[in-house]
């Protein structure tokens, strides 16, 4: 079904060639800019979250939302090796549905990425705050500098998060001042991100003790329907530690030989991925264990609930990894490495920022082609005489995540964020279908395996994972109500 205007695949490489912005970009340059993205607050900040939904059964939750997005990869990495420019899953979906769903998928793609950025600035303000500030410095930041006053559940309150707002102002300077020079900080920033995790799975996997695992699964699978909890709860929770893998697709347009490096970025960075957040999940869980706390109905507490804030608080509960706010760091000093614990938090306040980095300059060339194509105003595709970048739509884009950042707490941050992926994901593996059918001798240097499988399985999950996140459910209810 094709909704209005539809521009041929011929047509978005010819405006893509006229409007070019310049190629720098290599496979490993890539790969690191997906792992970059990909490795954040997700692993640092809700794997706590994870666990208190799924016990040791995180680690199958983790397992779950890989493959999801593996499959999902698949279909971006086949469309994105027949239209490497930029949009991402916004483009592919005007060449093939028409402008009307591909606006409503650059909608979504500003949910996932900007909404996305401002929760991980908001996770880095956490760090900033606690870690830096307050162990390291003895200073503790006022409440109303440092907390959210849009929060759920009046556990956190403030009036603007600064540093959040700090953070995400910052990044967006470094994106204006152009991407070579982004890259360049991102590479560095990735091997800090990848030495602490590396660290961390090295020193844990050893200590690990098989009564932790048991029982693996305290919370059942799939935890009841509407609950959130079990692996399948976790993992649509824990979803977010991937979220922002398809920004490599949106740099295509910025790629040497994109046709080979965008597959090779796509599924090598979440390849990468994978394979370190199970080990991380067995190295936390194998160690000091990682059971929910259980309520009187013997269901876990809802994660970021008041009643399991309050079970944290009791002495007898508080060393338990699903109380944590640094759940890898904590791990380390319960195990007796105290100082790698401590530098362990010292690299995700570092490297934190490199993933709000690259979510944004995902956000900024999605805007960037919405313009060009004139579905927004023509002046934000504007690019920088002398930096080479879309500086007008990035100076908006970064206003916004940081307004954001300062007034919402990281769930529910995540839980939009999500979504946006989600339907992304949805529209992105329909593209796929329909242009095997309509276009099936166009070239395509990467085609993916067993299609007919991979793409109605991205979309039944984008499917039912959508009408199961807190963000649609809390909307269908009111919708049931009324
Ligand atoms: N996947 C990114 C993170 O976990 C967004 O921070």
């Amino acid at each position: 079904m094709i909704f209005g205007r539809v521009k041929s695949i011929d047509a978005i490489l010819a405006t893509a060639q006229k409007k070019a912005l310049p190629r720098t970009l290599g496979a490993l340059q890539l790969t690191l800019f997906g792992v970059g993205c990909v490795i954040g607050t997700g692993i640092f900040v809700l794997t706590s979250a994870g666990a208190q939904k799924a016990g040791p059964g995180l680690m199958l939750a983790f397992l779950i939302a890989g493959l999801i997005c593996i499959v999902a990869a698949l279909c971006y990495a086949e469309i994105a090796s027949m239209l490497p420019v930029a949009g991402s899953a916004y483009t592919y979906t005007y060449s093939v549905m028409g402008e009307i769903l591909a606006w409503t998928v650059g909608w979504a793609l500003v949910l996932e990425y900007a909404v996305a950025a401002s929760a991980v600035s908001v996770g880095w303000s956490g760090y900033f705050s606690g870690t830096i500030l307050k162990a390291t410095f003895g200073i503790e930041l006022p409440s109303w500098l440092a907390g959210a006053p849009l929060a759920f559940g009046g556990i956190e309150g403030g009036l603007i998060n600064l540093p959040a707002v700090i953070i995400a102002l910052l990044v967006t300077w470094l994106l204006m001042i152009g991407t070579s020079e982004s890259a360049r900080v991102n590479a560095v920033l990735v091997a800090i991100k990848v030495t602490a995790l590396t660290a961390f799975i090295v020193l844990t996997l050893p200590k690990t003790d098989m009564a932790n695992f048991n029982p693996f699964l305290p919370a059942g699978v799939f935890g009841g329907f509407g609950t959130g909890i079990g692996a399948v709860g976790a993992a649509a929770t824990i979803f977010f530690a991937y979220v922002g893998f398809d920004a490599v697709s949106t740099a295509a347009e910025e790629t040497k030989n994109p046709q080979r490096n965008v597959p090779i970025g796509l599924i090598g960075s979440l390849l990468i991925c994978t394979v370190f957040y199970i080990l991380v999940a067995a190295g936390a869980v194998g160690t000091i264990g990682g059971q929910p706390i259980m309520g009187p109905n013997g269901i876990p507490f809802p994660a970021g609930s008041e009643e399991l804030a309050r079970q944290c608080a009791m002495a007898e509960h508080s060393a338990k990894l699903v109380c944590s706010n640094e759940a890898l760091a904590h791990v380390l000093r319960e195990i007796g490495f105290g100082t790698v614990g401590n530098m362990l938090g010292y690299a995700a306040f570092i490297a934190l920022p490199s993933v709000i980095l690259i979510l944004l300059f995902g956000q900024t060339r999605i805007f960037f082609v919405m313009a060009r194509d004139g579905l927004l105003p023509e002046g934000l595709s504007k690019i920088h005489p002398k930096w080479g970048t879309p500086y007008v739509v990035t100076a908006i884009t970064g206003g916004v995540v940081a307004f954001a950042a300062a007034l919402l707490p990281v769930g529910k941050l995540a839980d939009v964020a999500n979504a946006g992926t989600l339907y992304a994901f949805l529209m992105v593996a329909i593209a796929v279908l329909i242009l095997r059918v309509k276009e099936p001798n166009r070239e395509r240097s990467f085609r993916s395996p067993l299609i007919w499988f991979v793409a109605p399985a991205t979309i039944l999950v984008a499917c039912s994972c959508i009408s199961t996140c807190p963000l649609m459910r809390c909307w269908c209810c009111r919708v049931g109500r009324s």
